[in-house]
């Protein structure tokens, strides 16, 4: 039976790991966490992460073929595939601060690998990490086992996007196994092959070498977040001229060179992934003396802030140029539907600028916990060389301006106007008319994700902002400055 042990319990070593043991009964999979709570909830009904599916595919092989379990070192030792999952956040202090990567937690699940060892093993790279990672991490390894332990290492980037983890990983476009060209390393990467071999058609099943599977990881999530701040520069001037942002994107999606799928209009990306990609890429460029290409991956983040701000612009605009003391409704804080993740999500920037202009917000998230909100609009961003992520930190003065309340109705109640800021499924059905009567007057509402009938809600009395749709004739006497 081949053993599989996987660092790290998060977003993508928990799914991840579910689906390998669901689709391998041979297999058997242990996810070790150092944190207890969250191994403690992965073992309960209440997993930590909302993930629409998880539950099932947990529930059918747990305990069976899937262990969660803090005893990091037993497992390790015991396996013979070791996946490294572990996070891989943007460095804050020191060398690269704002762009590179901070692989503390990766170094030290590696020398916890090379500790623990008592016999040879594949080391995963699962969470992404800049080109050459492998690398180094293979110095770590070898240079810190005792005996004739091997260690070869792959890297297997993840693919996966939130909300729809356990259908992408149950159907993945692709799956990407980078390993050394030496017969040892073609070997390992047969050995994980066999294993996605079990459910994904052999010809999805790329094999390169391990600095192109790391590449291809951050290439890939530059380009999807590309897509997005092109279109988003495409709704700024869609705004301005009276063009459709729908209408033009549906009209070059359709040019199969480019492809209908990420070209929604948006108040802007969020996730753990793109922004944090994307600057690490910058840095690579910048270390390997690549100035103009650096430059030109950052302006894809600088569209996203720039998007994220030319809303509250627009917010704040179209009341009188002030929201001080107005009450706003936000309707969404996760960076996306179907998931309870904040990390990096619009909300916090948009939440953010209208408090700064004193505005008192009503939030409501049909995933994300009360605490979550709190601790996301208090914590200190990195600083970065744009001027959002210079975000003051937050005294608890900014929190008594902060309601966070169980239902739209609830948040929209007695406000002035409503921003929807993610794309919930049940933003879509809310009774308008209702929230409409219960709202101060003139009645707003922001749409950061284009998700509600515009129209229907002007025929209500709304005053209404789609993000690159043509403007109310309010809008366009209050022009929103960026
Ligand atoms: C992303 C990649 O899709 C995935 O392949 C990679 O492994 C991890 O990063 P994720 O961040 O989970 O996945 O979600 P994704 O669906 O890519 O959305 C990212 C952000 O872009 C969200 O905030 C989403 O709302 C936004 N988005 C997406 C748009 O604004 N417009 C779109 O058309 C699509
Ligand atoms: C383009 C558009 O494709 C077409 O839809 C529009 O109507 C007119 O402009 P064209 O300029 O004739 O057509 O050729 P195209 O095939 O788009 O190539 C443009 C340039 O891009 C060429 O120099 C081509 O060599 C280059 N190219 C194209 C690349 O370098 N890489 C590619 O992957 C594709
Ligand atoms: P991702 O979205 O990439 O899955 P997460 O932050 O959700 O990232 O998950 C990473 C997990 O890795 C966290 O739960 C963290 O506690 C865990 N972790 C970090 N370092 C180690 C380590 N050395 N050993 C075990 N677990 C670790």
């Amino acid at each position: 039976m081949v053993k599989i042990c996987c660092i790290g319990a998060g977003y993508v070593g928990g799914p991840t790991m579910a689906v390998i043991a669901l689709k391998c009964p041979s297999v058997e999979v242990v996810v070790v966490d150092l944190n207890q709570k969250r191994i403690d909830a992965w073992n309960s009904d209440t997993l930590p992460i909302y993930e629409p599916g998880l539950d099932d595919v947990v529930k059918q092989c747990r305990g069976k073929n899937l262990f969660f379990s803090t005893k990091v070192d037993e497992s390790v030792m015991e396996a013979d595939i070791v996946f490294v999952s572990v996070n891989t956040p943007t460095k804050t202090t020191g060398l690269g601060a704002g762009k590179a990567a901070d692989l503390t937690y990766w170094e030290s699940a590696a020398r916890m690998i090379a500790r623990v060892s008592k016999s040879s093993k594949i080391v995963v790279e699962k969470s992404t990490v800049p080109v050459k990672t492998a690398e180094a991490i293979e110095k770590i390894l070898t240079h810190n086992n005792k005996s004739e332990i091997q260690f070869q290492i792959l890297s297997n980037p993840e693919f996966l996007a939130e909300g729809t983890a356990i259908e992408d990983l149950f159907h993945p476009d692709r799956v990407l196994i980078g390993g050394r060209e030496t017969p040892e390393g073609q070997k390992a990467v047969q050995a994980l092959k066999d294993v996605y071999a079990q459910w994904v058609p052999e010809d999805k099943i790329l094999t390169t070498n391990l600095w192109s599977a790391e590449l291809s990881k951050l290439a890939a999530n530059a380009f999807l977040a590309q897509r997005i701040s092109s279109v988003n520069a495409m709704s700024a001037l869609c705004e301005a001229t009276g063009a459709n942002v729908a209408q033009v994107s549906y009209a070059v999606g359709k040019d199969s060179r480019i492809g209908p799928k990420f070209l929604n209009g948006s108040v802007g990306f969020g996730g753990s992934c793109f922004q944090k990609d994307i600057l690490n890429l910058v840095y690579i460029c910048e270390c390997n003396g690549l100035p103009e290409v650096a430059e030109y991956w950052k302006q894809v983040i600088k569209i996203n802030d720039y998007q994220k701000s030319r809303f509250v612009n627009r917010v704040v605009a179209s009341m009188f140029n002030t929201v001080s003391k107005k009450k706003i409704a936000i309707l969404g804080f996760a960076f996306k539907k179907d998931t309870g993740d904040t990390r990096e999500t619009p909300a916090i920037d948009v939440c953010q600028g209208l408090l700064g202009d004193n505005a008192d917000l009503s939030i409501y998230d049909p995933q994300v916990t009360e605490d979550q909100i709190k601790m996301d609009l208090t914590s200190k961003k990195f600083d970065w060389d744009h001027p959002l992520h210079l975000r003051p930190m937050s005294d608890t003065t900014t929190l008594e301006k902060v309601r966070v309340v169980k239902d739209a109705y609830e948040a929209a109640k007695d406000s002035h106007g409503v921003c929807i800021l993610t794309e919930w499924d049940e933003f879509k059905t809310l009774d308008y008319q209702k929230i409409y009567e219960g709202m101060q007057k003139p009645a707003f509402i922001f749409d950061g994700r284009n998700v509600v009938d515009a129209n229907k809600l002007r025929e209500i009395g709304f005053i209404v902002y789609s993000i690159g749709k043509p403007l109310d004739a309010w809008l366009n006497d209050m022009p929103a400055v960026a």
